[in-house]
């Protein structure tokens, strides 16, 4: 199949493609390489999966819909995961247009692409911010969608328009709400890296909301072998899918297992709610656990081990003492 991922420098995109590289695709992979956060570790991701013979990387830009034309027109794709995206909650209020281009103006153009040249899957990766704060948990798919902060409305307009420009046509669509992603070469910019860059620095680590915000937090390579198995999956009734370990805890809580597998801790600094970040997030699962027979989602625990052994090595922080905790 020729698969074409959009957003393959980021953190999930380069872990779907190494995820897909290992079957018999073509898989084409997109990115701007913009300078959200450091374009050097974006390479370093993409340089893993450039040594692969059936991986071509291609820098574009989304907005410039000319270069998707001619991109589509040569190596047609059959089917497509689009998964760039401007993220980050906080930064949205500080540059909500750039939110409107890249989320919203470049999934339109893609969609419109995508449609011309008659691809038969069309993968989005939405999130679970979409809900907003809820009062009744697990948070299913059909639940109302109240987004609290710029990042999120646009990635619920964006589930509209999909839904909308797809309905009468032979395109599969389906919709996947992650919740908080993380695993190694996770996005700098959220709570593992920020955290473990305070501890390799040794410098004062801001907890806000006390620590109070629960977090469904969900593995990387669990997600990635969701979204891959979905290329065998016929149309279905449903087309939006949780996908998270449906495992809530609180923030304070994975703050509490890294801290039990390293030898330095850093001074935490507690802090206020912030305005936008959700009090808590726990999905219901049952629908993507049905649907692909996934039920081996990996353990906070394990996750977190795997990610500060990744950590290690990458930082080359050797001085980093791991105690190597067993969980049962
Ligand atoms: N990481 C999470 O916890 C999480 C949770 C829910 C949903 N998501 C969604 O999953 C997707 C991937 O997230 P991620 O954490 O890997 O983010 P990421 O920022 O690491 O990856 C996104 C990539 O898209 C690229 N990009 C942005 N705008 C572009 C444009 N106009 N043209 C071409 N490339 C562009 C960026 O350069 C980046 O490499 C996003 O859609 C995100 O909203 C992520």
């Amino acid at each position: 199949m020729r698969i074409l991922i959009t957003g393959v420098a980021g953190f999930i995109g380069f872990h779907l493609a190494t995820e897909l590289s290992k079957k018999k695709h073509q898989i084409i992979g997109l990115d701007n390489l913009n300078n959200y956060y450091s374009p050097k570790y974006k390479s370093q991701r993409l340089n893993l999966i450039k040594k692969k013979k059936n991986f071509k990387f291609l820098k574009i830009d989304l907005k410039k819909k000319k270069n998707l034309i001619s991109i589509f027109k040569k190596w047609k794709p059959s089917i497509v995961y689009h998964l760039a995206s401007q993220p980050g909650i906080m930064y949205s209020f500080k540059n909500p247009k750039t939110y409107i281009t890249n989320n919203i103006s470049a999934t339109k153009n893609l969609i419109d692409v995508s449609l011309k040249y008659k691809v038969k899957k069309f993968y989005f990766t939405s999130s679970s911010s979409v809900y907003g704060d809820k009062e009744k948990f697990p948070i299913k798919e059909n639940s109302k969608l109240k987004p609290i902060n710029i990042y999120a409305k646009t990635k619920k307009e964006c589930e509209k328009i999909l839904l909308k420009f797809f309905k009468n046509s032979n395109v599969d669509l389906k919709i996947f709400r992650p919740f908080t992603v993380y695993g190694p070469y996770a996005r700098p910019d959220m709570i593992f890296i920020t955290y473990m860059n305070k501890i390799s620095n040794e410098e004062d680590f801001f907890l806000y909301n006390n620590g109070n915000y629960v977090r469904d937090f969900t593995y990387v390579a669990d997600l990635v072998k969701i979204l891959s198995k979905f290329l065998k999956i016929e149309k279905l009734k449903y087309n939006i899918f949780n996908i998270c370990s449906s495992k809530p805890v609180k923030v304070k809580k994975l703050i509490d297992i890294i801290n039990a597998n390293i030898n330095y801790k850093p001074k935490i600094l507690l802090r206020p709610y912030r305005k936008g970040e959700m009090i808590k997030t726990y999905g219901c699962n049952k629908l993507i656990k049905k649907t692909l027979k996934f039920n081996k989602f990996t353990s906070l625990e394990d996750g977190i081990q795997k990610t500060l052994i990744w950590y290690k090595k990458f930082k080359n922080k050797d001085h980093l003492y791991f105690r190597k905790v067993k969980y049962k």
